[in-house]
């Protein structure tokens, strides 16, 4: 019977162990060489949980932890060294100024690192815009930051977080990505943060940049950019947050037909001191809400002139003499990013000319 040359066994063993070695050192290599990618939890559908796996209405927002959102999508690993923080736990209709400041610093914080290259930040959807528009303009960094959320729990047959997940840390860890401001992407598309908007209550396509046009998409573990954002962001801006820990208040009064003053003076009772009033058609006023507009401008309080149809330009001086009232127009800002765009104004200037050229320019 023949034994195999003893110089044999130990060749064979030790190639087997050299191959192995060498692909595990080059799968370090290539992992070493994948972006950084920091993911900030704030809560939402994305980090929900129902009772069965056909709740898609009902479920409870804002029960799974960053931890476990990671480790539920293991090919992260595959696109991005990937790290998570928890810095919320909320559904997002409960997002505030306050949790806004809080992550608009932390964000800029962690750019600021030399190890961190990009960030994804998982958060609730019905206040997903919000936030995006809000870190739009006060990010001071050109690398990626990516807002995701999920139209369905993770519990739930087909749930959508995991693959947005995966897109979004994809698209944060890409080069495609940089300088180009805020992104949103759910559902393979990547929208900018300014005119993004939920569209459905419920449906996997709800976000959507209705006219104006999302940027691209994610189709096959790549991002495919086929716009710009035509309106400044991020590092260039003049809006400055830092030193903030508050910020001007500023509510909404939606417009409808046979609307009265009495909400209007609810807010500015209140001590607003911006109004955005998200009127009928093309910013259009009742007339019995024209004195009480005039006479809170008069007191000092920024009033712009928003619609809330959603598409279109709110055009100056168009359904009412902005120039003589000394009202701003919202241009094609909604009602609720104009409401951001003018927080972020008061923080430098009341003079509402100089407000009308930011509405403009971002
Ligand atoms: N309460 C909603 C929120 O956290 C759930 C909707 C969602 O995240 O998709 O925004």
């Amino acid at each position: 019977m023949s034994h195999p040359r003893p110089h044999a066994f130990p060749t064979r063993l030790m190639q087997a162990l050299l191959a192995c070695s060498l692909l595990l050192g080059n799968a370090a290599q290539a992992a070493e060489k994948l972006a950084h990618v920091t993911i900030l939890a704030t809560g939402g559908t994305i980090a929900g949980s129902g009772a069965t796996s056909t709740t898609t209405v009902g479920y409870t927002a804002a029960t799974v932890g960053v931890d476990r959102l990671i480790q539920a999508v293991p090919e992260l690993a595959k696109v991005a060294q990937v790290k998570g923080e928890q810095v919320f736990q909320i559904a997002s209709e409960n997002m505030s100024n306050e949790h806004w400041l809080t992550l608009a610093k932390r964000v800029n914080t962690l750019l600021a690192q030399p190890d961190v290259d990009g960030i994804v930040i998982t958060h609730g959807t019905d206040t997903l815009e919000e936030t995006a528009y809000f870190l739009d303009l006060v990010v001071k960094s050109r690398k990626p930051v990516v807002v995701v959320g999920a139209m369905r729990p993770g519990t739930a047959l087909s749930a959508d977080g995991p693959i947005n997940l995966y897109n979004a840390v994809l698209l944060a860890a890409s080069q495609e990505a940089i300088g180009k401001g805020v992104l949103v992407a759910l559902n393979d598309q990547i929208h900018a943060a300014r005119d993004v908007t939920k569209t459905n209550t419920s449906t996997l396509d709800s976000f959507k940049t209705p006219e104006l046009g999302m940027l691209g998409y994610i189709q096959g573990n790549k991002p495919y950019f086929y716009h710009l954002s035509a309106r400044q962001h991020t590092v260039d801006t003049e809006f400055d947050i830092s030193q903030l820990n508050i910020l001007p208040q500023v509510d909404i009064v939606y417009g409808y037909a046979n609307m009265g003053p009495a909400a209007l003076n609810a807010v500015v009772a209140a001590g607003a001191k911006g109004v955005i009033h998200a009127g009928v058609g093309d910013g259009s006023l009742a007339s019995k809400v024209v004195p009480a507009l005039s006479a809170a401008r008069k007191q000092g309080v920024l009033i712009v002139r928003a619609s809330r149809v959603g598409q279109g330009i709110v055009a100056r001086n168009g359904e009412a003499n902005d120039d003589e009232l000394d009202f701003v127009a919202a241009d094609t800002l909604n009602p609720q990013k104009a409401r951001i765009l003018l927080m972020l104004a008061l923080t430098r200037t009341t003079d509402s000319k100089e407000i009308q050229r930011i509405f403009y320019r971002y």
